[in-house]
């Protein structure tokens, strides 16, 4: 049970994002889960997704895959205003059990996967500030709710993600196995950041063949919460597409404060479980041991997470 709680601030206070007195309530007291205090949303916050649900809209038509799409249809969100999960999870949870579930910010790696393999979806409820539309210091509820969870709706996407949750299972398993401490550090530190970088590439900033149409779509979250990205990433011809390859995957450093100049594209969702399935095999093989140095970082909480599980 949370000890922070709603009513103890002002209705209309703002859950906009690094300035919500909830959320860092909640982080001081160390609560991962909370509860989505739904009062203190405050107009701006609503104004904020009512433009950015707007202007993503018509870009998601043209760019975003037909799951996506059917998704956003099913989930019945509110363009005028900030959802609340449980009204999301009503339309969510009968199609494939997935749930959005609020969190206070930043959950260790395991504890995310975990999640997912649960069939939870760690969601950010914070809102990102309305004077800069596309600037997001960290996942925001626009991001979480509009971006991934449309993709939830969907059965094959759905069962990959318990998949590769099951994943961070069998990495924590391998993990606990190894009895010298500095090389338990070296592989673990190793098959987190290649599952990260999968997770990035595909989930994150995925892009798929459309069989139907002969074109490229977008199924990662992080182009679909976009609005200046989605297009850049299937139009620019700056942008390096190629089929995906998990050894390149897995071995590609990545920024995250930049349009992505290089992205991988599937051919559906059961290429994708495949991919997820294929991941968990070279992770038992020691194939993901000495991926290559770079971006992202793991840190000391997410190695302990896997460690402690
Ligand atoms: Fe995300």
């Amino acid at each position: 049970m949370s000890n922070v709680v709603e009513a103890d601030f002002t209705p209309g206070i703002g859950m906009t994002t690094t300035q919500a007195p909830f959320i860092e309530k909640a982080r001081e007291n160390g609560e991962l889960y909370i509860e989505q205090p739904y009062s203190l949303y405050s107009e701006e916050n609503h104004e904020t997704w009512r433009q950015l649900y707007h202007r993503m809209h018509p870009q998601w038509e043209k760019y975003a895959n037909e799951h996506f799409l059917k998704g956003i249809e099913n989930l019945c969100l509110d363009p005028n205003k900030v959802p609340k999960l449980e009204d999301v999870n009503k339309f969510l949870n009968p199609l494939t059990g997935f749930r959005a579930k609020p969190v206070s910010g930043y959950i260790p790696a395991f504890q995310f996967f975990e999640c997912l393999r649960n069939r939870d979806f760690p969601t950010t409820i914070t809102m990102r500030m309305a004077e800069k539309l596309d600037y997001l210091p960290e996942p925001d509820i626009f991001h979480d709710i509009a971006g991934h969870v449309p993709m939830h709706t969907d059965k094959a996407f759905a069962e990959t993600l318990v998949r590769f949750g099951e994943c961070a299972h069998t990495a924590a398993m391998i993990g606990k196995d190894i009895k010298d401490k500095e090389v338990q550090n070296r592989k673990v530190n190793s098959i987190i950041k290649a599952m990260a970088r999968f997770f990035w590439f595909t989930i994150e900033f995925g892009l798929m063949n459309d069989q139907s149409t002969g074109s490229i779509k977008a199924y990662g979250s992080g182009l679909l919460s976009s609005y200046g990205e989605l297009e850049y990433a299937i139009k620019s011809p700056d942008v390096q597409r190629y089929p995906v390859q998990l050894e390149w995957v897995v071995n590609q450093y990545f920024e995250i404060d930049t349009y992505q100049p290089l992205l991988f594209v599937v051919d559906g969702f059961d290429h994708l479980f495949s991919l997820v399935d294929e991941l968990e095999l070279w992770m038992k093989e020691g194939k993901l041991d000495n991926v290559a140095f770079g971006e992202p970082a793991v840190g000391g909480a997410d190695i302990r997470s896997f460690l402690d599980a």
